[in-house]
């Protein structure tokens, strides 16, 4: 596939605003996108984990993190949407041909989550009181994992396959027959899946460090309780993450020739420096987690973290395009649209921070306060401008359609 081929398959129209915002945001809501998806993951192992416990502390911890499951699929859903969106912009020569190519599990990716997410919710009906009653029907919860895990491969060949466009004519035609049934998956590299997968466990440590400030902060009286969660925590982070990072290591050194230089780069240098700070980071703290904010500032750390391996896990693509390829995502004709990029930063920053504002302070406060919560005026005029914000902004979209349509 020649750089002129490749650059042939790029939209016409242009992209409308810099790459590089594409770019940047596409590390960004990856960023939060695995996030969630390892807190989904982890919360929904320890929900497993513990829902037949016959110790109490597991039981009470599974019925937290069935709630925190059920969540975090929606959220690991919701904000794949925003990498999904900026991947297929700036480097849509790819990411079209790899979908195209394994057509099936592009829409099987969708049936699959479907029925992970019903597994969820079966086991989570079967389940009323986890700490009185013990777990029921595990297999639900067995099948959820299983499906979500398969979601996840999918997501991960797509992204690999558009990394292989020397491999691309022999998967669409093997022996030289057109096959376009797009029936397989054509590429997957086990160690960097199962790297996303096992950093699960610090990242769900890190959520047991907040989860544990939080029952703090709405003055928790089982103090056996708490201290338990902190060492459950310590040992998710510090095991999690050495398992994580000599799995990351296993994926550098199976890298395909193409991206050994990788291996040996300053972006692989900052992911490892940045994980191994927030593993550290509780270590560091220590009974400090106990005050003010730093209980939840592991998580934020942890965040942090996973943007600079978002970043890295970026440069490997950028670059491997790049250099082997002749494909710079940088140069892609810009057809500056002021009206569009206004209103995605206006959407994201006003609607979005003062709707989630609310929302957030609400389910907050709730959860700290004993027996009937009446939020305080401010909060309530905060909900009041978050609905006639959503009201406006679905004015504005209708308006401008038929504005366009009607000129
Ligand atoms: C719920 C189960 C899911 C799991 C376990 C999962 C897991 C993953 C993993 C492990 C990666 C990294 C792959 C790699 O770099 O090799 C990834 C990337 C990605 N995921 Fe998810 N994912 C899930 C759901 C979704 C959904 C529902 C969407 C879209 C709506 C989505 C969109 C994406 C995108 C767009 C990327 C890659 C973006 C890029 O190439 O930069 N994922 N996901």
């Amino acid at each position: 596939m020649t750089p002129e081929m490749l650059y042939a398959l790029r939209d016409p129209a242009g992209v409308p605003s810099h790459p590089l915002v594409f770019l940047v945001l596409g590390v960004l809501t990856f960023a939060l996108h695995i996030a969630a998806v390892q807190v989904m993951l982890g919360a929904a192992t320890l929900t497993l984990r513990g829902a037949f416990s016959p110790s109490l502390h597991w039981r009470r911890l599974a019925q937290a993190m069935l709630v925190t499951a059920k969540i975090a699929v929606s959220v690991a859903i919701v904000i794949g949407v925003a990498p999904l969106l900026f991947v297929q912009v700036v480097y849509d020569p790819f990411w079209y041909t790899s979908n195209v190519l394994s057509a099936w599990w592009v829409i099987g990716f969708i049936v699959l989550l479907i029925l992970g997410y019903i597994a969820m919710y079966a086991f989570y009906w079967k389940n009323h009181d986890i700490v009185a009653d013990g777990g029921r029907g595990g297999i639900w919860m067995v099948l959820s994992i299983a499906l979500l895990l398969a979601v996840g491969f999918i997501v991960h060949s797509l992204t690999n396959q558009m990394l292989f466009p020397e491999h691309w004519m022999a998967w669409y035609a093997p022996k030289d027959v057109v096959n376009p049934d797009g029936h397989s998956l054509h590429y997957w590299h086990l160690p960097r899946f199962l790297f996303f997968i096992a950093l699960s466990a610090p990242v769900t440590g890190a959520w047991l460090y907040g989860y544990r400030r939080y029952l703090q902060g709405a003055k928790e009286t089982d103090a056996a309780y708490l201290g338990w969660l902190r060492g459950l925590a310590q040992n998710l982070m510090l095991i999690g993450g050495v398992v994580s990072v000599l799995i990351g290591a296993l994926w550098m050194a199976t890298l395909p020739e193409k991206m050994a230089w990788f291996a040996s780069s300053v972006w692989l240098l900052m992911a490892v420096v940045a994980l191994a700070a927030v593993v550290a980071l509780p270590l560091v703290l220590r009974d400090r987690i106990d005050r003010g904010v730093w209980g939840y500032a592991i998580f934020g750390a942890g965040a942090v973290g996973l943007i600079v391996v978002g970043a890295a896990r970026e440069m490997l693509r950028f670059v491997t395009l790049l250099g082997t390829h002749g494909y710079n995502a940088m140069d892609y004709k810009i057809n500056m649209d002021w009206y569009s990029t206004g209103l995605f930063f206006t959407t994201f920053g006003v609607v979005g921070g003062v709707t989630l504002a609310y929302l957030l302070t609400v389910a907050w406060q709730a959860g700290q306060s004993k027996g009937l919560y009446t939020p305080s005026a401010t909060v309530t005029r905060i909900g009041q401008w978050s609905v006639g914000l959503l009201i406006g902004w679905t004015v504005l979209y209708f308006a401008v359609g038929f504005f366009v349509w009607a000129r």
